[in-house]
């Protein structure tokens, strides 16, 4: 193996020891931080999310306030409950767990949601605001794939960065960020041609596609930096990500491992904008 390991985990905890602190200052100056997560039906991996999510709350002393609904719970129910929280001033950010059950629209949800709580910045106006590069909150996953890239010391600007996924949550987010850091950016899915071809171009490969192991490391740049936000359940019921790990660090410079990269560092950013919500709520 040539690559270095980015280490998702320390770099996490780095990122919620400092919400940690800011916490603490807020809650000396009087300000108590709380979010609310929301959980609609029995989605395993949800469920799991969910626990982490809770579990960060806890280390950086953010309330947490779990509100888990069943199956069959109406989108008018639901939308009763983001109103609500969207009126109670302890609650600084609301995050309902995707997916939904197939009855609710998750659109409508997300629109509901008041944009100064919504700490995953999936709402329009928070989406706007990070294209026009003026924003609160980071969109999670991208952010922490951010962190990660930035902790190897490897520059963004000016180098060739490529996305494989256009998802509204990661990858067209994702591309975005590296924009701002002049990047040049290439969004590559399903329908792209030549995908290896284009992903050998990349000083910065983002792997975001929900197909385990699709980047094998014929596909990728030596030196390059890869990072996987593929987090995919083998038959076998173990994880993995969207590159072909051991193929993919022979190669690459630096890679994050599945669990343990991306994953914690997501978590970690939810923590930071529950934190910048309080703050905007209260100064
Ligand atoms: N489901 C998968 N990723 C996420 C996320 O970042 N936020 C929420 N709310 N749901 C998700």
């Amino acid at each position: 193996m040539t690559a270095k390991i980015i280490d998702g985990k320390r770099i996490s905890a780095e990122v919620k020891a400092r919400a940690a602190e800011e916490v603490k200052k807020l809650n000396e100056m009087g300000i108590s931080v709380g979010l609310a997560v929301v959980i609609v039906g029995n989605n395993p991996a949800s469920r799991i999310y969910v626990n982490n999510k809770k579990k960060a709350c806890e280390t950086c002393g953010i309330i947490s306030e779990e509100y888990a609904l069943p199956e069959e719970t109406t989108e008018d129910e639901l939308l009763e409950l983001v109103h609500s929280l969207n009126n109670k001033k302890e609650i600084n950010g609301i995050l309902v767990q995707l997916p939904l059950p197939k009855q609710i629209d998750e659109k409508k949800i997300i629109a509901a949601i008041s944009p100064k709580k919504d700490v995953d910045a999936f709402h329009a106006i928070n989406v706007g605001n990070i294209m026009i590069g003026d924003f609160d909150f980071l969109p999670c996953t991208p952010s922490g794939c951010m962190e990660l890239i930035q902790s190897t010391g490897v520059s963004i600007e000016g180098k060739r960065c490529v996305v494989v996924g256009r998802s509204n949550i990661v990858g067209k987010p994702m591309a975005m960020l590296l924009l701002h850091k002049n990047g040049t950016v290439t969004i590559c899915h399903s329908k792209t041609k030549e995908l290896g071809e284009i992903c050998r171009t990349a000083d910065i490969l983002v792997a975001a596609v929900g197909r385990p192991k699709m980047i094998t490391g014929d596909m990728i740049k030596p030196g390059a930096v890869v990072i996987d936000v593929g987090m995919n359940r083998l038959p076998n019921g173990k994880l993995c990500g969207d590159v072909d790990f051991d193929s993919a660090s022979q190669v690459a410079g630096y890679i994050t491992p599945v669990p343990g990269g991306v994953g914690p560092m997501t978590i970690a950013t939810l923590m930071q904008n529950t934190v910048t919500a309080a703050k905007i709520q209260n100064m």
